[in-house]
């Protein structure tokens, strides 16, 4: 797992390098999958199949523009103008193991709510990776971004959550990004690895998914920021896999 957080980690960087004005979201996954074959892996998104959707995810990346929240699709029409903010999401299998995290990146100059949003997304993932220790559980990881995103003024998506990864992408627990009592609360031990990825919206927290049945946005069109890192829990607190 350490190894495919790294590739992952590896083509991030490159995407945020190449994610300046005038590049389109489709020669953006044109670099990713050829880095993923490159090292040897497996694109974990293309392919998947989502029930919700009824069909396979056709991208190693998603793009996800301004509004988009999660899971817009890499196009040769959507290309990056100055002021945007885009989320670039991707996950690699190597050797049986899964690698999965997203960042989001702000094309030219953006405006200071957009700067605020992508701080205090990026922070809550922080403060939210710190609980990932033996002991602690769940909720307190929950209870963190909830907290941190909504005393800064934002709202949180509540349709889509992180989730536990390894030889599956998504594996149990689901990790919600609010305090969802209806949800279990297990007690984090050693060994066991979370996908935290908070998705945080200027405005009201609705989301919808577009008539291509992927793409997920605010229903009141306000910008919407997403990162995401896979967290091992170890007996000396937690590991990013998805980072030097
Ligand atoms: N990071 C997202 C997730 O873990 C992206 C999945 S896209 C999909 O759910 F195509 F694989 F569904
Ligand atoms: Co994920």
């Amino acid at each position: 797992m350490r190894r495919s957080g790294l590739l992952v980690h590896e083509i991030l960087t490159k995407m945020a390098q190449l994610a300046v004005e005038g590049i389109t979201t489709f020669e953006l996954e044109l670099v990713a999958e050829k880095m993923m074959r490159d090292a040897g892996a497996k694109p974990a998104f293309k392919g998947y199949f989502s029930p919700a959707a009824g069909n396979r995810y056709p991208y190693v990346l998603c793009t996800s523009v301004n509004e988009e929240i999660v899971h817009g699709m890499p196009s040769p029409k959507r290309e990056l103008k100055k002021g945007d903010i885009v989320s670039i999401d991707t996950g690699v299998q190597l050797d049986g193991y899964f690698g999965d995290s997203a960042v989001t990146v702000a094309i030219g100059e953006i405006t200071p709510v957009l700067s605020k949003l992508m701080e205090v997304t990026k922070q809550s993932l922080e403060l939210a990776i710190d609980k990932v220790r033996p002991g602690n559980r769940l909720f307190d990881i929950c209870e963190t971004v909830q907290k941190y995103v909504e005393s800064n003024g934002f709202t949180i998506v509540r349709e889509f959550v992180g989730h536990g990864i390894g030889t599956q992408l998504h594996e149990e627990p689901q990790i919600p990004n609010y305090v969802d009592r209806r949800g279990e609360n297990p007690r984090l031990k050693e060994g066991m690895v979370l996908a935290i990825e908070p998705m945080v919206n200027v405005g009201k927290p609705a989301s919808r998914v577009l008539a291509d049945k992927w793409t997920a946005v605010t229903v009141d069109g306000s910008a919407s920021a997403h990162f995401e890192h896979c967290v091992a829990v170890t007996a000396d607190g937690p590991w990013v896999l998805t980072r030097p």
